[in-house]
């Protein structure tokens, strides 16, 4: 159902890339589809000095190739778009802020609702926050909603002391911390799956799923991040956030509804429960790796500009995290992430552990291999479900089938990007599919420990690029017995 949302919209960061490639197209998709009509305006603020007529031509150059872009429609929602010069850390600014916030509201007669959108370095979100309260920016007549990019602090004491600065200005209940996964359908759709169907529901524990499977693996290298993904690497870039939702997605008790309270409740017992880590336990059971060109072309990670030849910053991550919920014993969740390895793909497998009894002993099949279940995420989204089955033929064989659905690259083309499912949540106050403070809280923790025992040791093994990472990610599984579980393929 499509409701129009007011408000006026005020991006921090306004001239920079992810507002450019992301949050113009996101918001110009909620204009096409009637969720911003009439009644809203977008602030971009940065301190360049631009004039609205230049930033209304970035707004439409951004939106070239967009669904629905025509001329006519980009100049009507572009008109909507003002800029203001604004350095964050001077306070005297955000007066002029306020006076146009207010012009702005009265004229596209908003209501007073207000969402501040932090699309700027993270070292700057405190400021903004304190900054948005002490010259009285928030509104008293709507709603007042701040957006937080990632990375929500670096480990679990700068995450703390971000969360209180902002805690300072806003209440919880106005935070939305984004996590751009949860805004992907097919991480939607992961409660769909489990919770819309008694057969998975029956099955959904350590009685029947022996490990869990998640890859979130990269085709691209640190491309012109380097200076970023030196201060993060591949744990706190990928880990913390993407892979630990992804976790608390697949593992949660199935909540009372889908209200934010009720879902946020299902994913903090999960990620509460993440067992704790020894320094023996993180240097056992996590692996780190670096990547290395695999042809004279293909430059090393420390080859990379902007990359210290020294650097022990790690382009791929694999683990073994296991969980004290008493759904889980016993059930490791493997997980890895990576730059530069075989393909782009994100995939989820649930392994299930074969049938106990086996009548078909006796005809020749002595062991019956497992069910799995693997859940596409990007770029190609559906699920594969593989079950046995008698082969074709006199004799009694069983075989493994599997049953394929995709989703056609059409409707994935037209169906919501991330940022504009988010984006649309943000405006209309459902804050399900953004992060709690305790979720992060558990997560920081967690990972913090493997930082720990990785800063306390000089091991840094390669990969090629091109590959699925270093070696000691296979061994690591097969210490357990296991091994990966990946479609390599493009589509199955
Ligand atoms: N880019 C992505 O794809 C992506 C993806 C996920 C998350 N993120 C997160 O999104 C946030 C923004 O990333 P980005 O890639 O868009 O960064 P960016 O391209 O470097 O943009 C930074 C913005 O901040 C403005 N700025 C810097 N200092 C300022 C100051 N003192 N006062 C006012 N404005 C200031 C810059 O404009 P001026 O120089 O004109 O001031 C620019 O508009 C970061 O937290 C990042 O981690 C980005």
């Amino acid at each position: 159902m499509t409701q129009e949302q007011a408000s006026v919209i005020t991006i921090f960061g306004g001239s920079g890339d992810l507002a450019r490639r992301k949050l113009y197209p996101a918001l110009f998709q909620l204009y096409r589809h009637g969720i911003l009509r009439d009644h809203f305006a977008v602030i971009g603020t940065a301190r360049r000095p631009w004039s609205n007529e230049y930033y209304r031509d970035i707004i439409a150059t951004s939106l070239e190739g967009e669904a629905g872009a025509v001329s006519d429609a980009v100049h009507a929602f572009a008109s909507h778009f003002y800029y203001q010069s604004h350095d964050v850390t001077d306070a005297d600014h955000y007066v002029t802020l306020r006076k146009l916030s207010s012009e702005l509201d009265d004229r596209y007669q908003v209501g007073g609702n207000r969402l501040f959108y932090m699309a700027m370095a993270p070292r700057f979100f405190g400021i903004i926050a304190s900054h948005i309260r002490s010259e009285h920016l928030l509104s008293a007549n709507g709603y007042n909603r701040l957006v937080i990019e990632k990375p929500f602090g670096r480990d679990f004491a700068s995450a703390k002391e971000l969360n209180d600065s902002i805690n300072a200005a806003f209440d919880e209940d106005q935070i939305y911390r984004i996590d751009h996964y949860l805004g992907k359908e097919m991480v939607q759709s992961l409660m769909a799956v489990r919770f819309a169907n008694p057969m998975f529901k029956a099955v959904w524990n350590h009685d029947y799923i022996d490990n869990v499977q998640i890859t979130l693996a990269e085709a691209v290298g640190v491309e012109e991040r380097a200076g970023y993904y030196e201060t993060a690497g591949a744990l706190r870039d990928m880990v913390q956030n993407h892979i630990m939702q992804l976790i608390a997605y697949v593992a949660m008790p199935e909540p009372e509804s889908l209200t934010p309270n009720a879902v946020h409740q299902a994913k903090r017992s999960i990620l509460e429960s993440l067992k704790p880590l020894t320094p023996e336990d993180a240097a056992e059971n996590f692996v780190r790796g670096q990547y290395v060109g695999d042809t004279p072309d293909q430059p090393d990670y420390v080859q990379e500009e902007g990359v210290a030849a020294d650097s022990k910053t790690e382009t791929f991550v694999a683990g073994r995290i296991e969980l004290t919920d008493s759904a889980w014993t016993g059930v490791p969740f493997y997980v890895r992430t990576g730059k530069h390895m075989t393909r782009k793909s994100t995939q989820i497998t649930v392994n299930f552990k074969p049938t106990k009894q086996n009548i078909f002993a006796p005809v020749g099949c002595n062991e019956l291999a497992a069910n799995s279940l693997t859940i596409f995420v990007e770029p190609e989204e559906g699920y594969r479900l593989v079950i046995n089955g008698k082969q074709l033929g006199q004799d009694f064989h069983i075989g493994q089938f599997p049953l394929n659905f995709r989703h056609d690259a059409n409707a994935i083309a037209n169906a919501p990007e991330a940022y504009e499912h988010l984006l649309q949540d943000a405006l209309a106050g459902n804050q399900t599919n953004f992060t709690r403070w305790h979720e992060l809280k558990a997560t920081w923790q967690y990972v913090d420990k493997i930082r720990q025992a990785w800063d306390a040791s000089d091991v840094m093994p390669t990969y090629k690029s091109g590959s699925m990472g270093p070696d000691a990610a296979a061994a690591l599984l097969a210490k357990y017995g296991d091994h990966w579980s990946w479609d390599g393929s493009a589509n199955d």
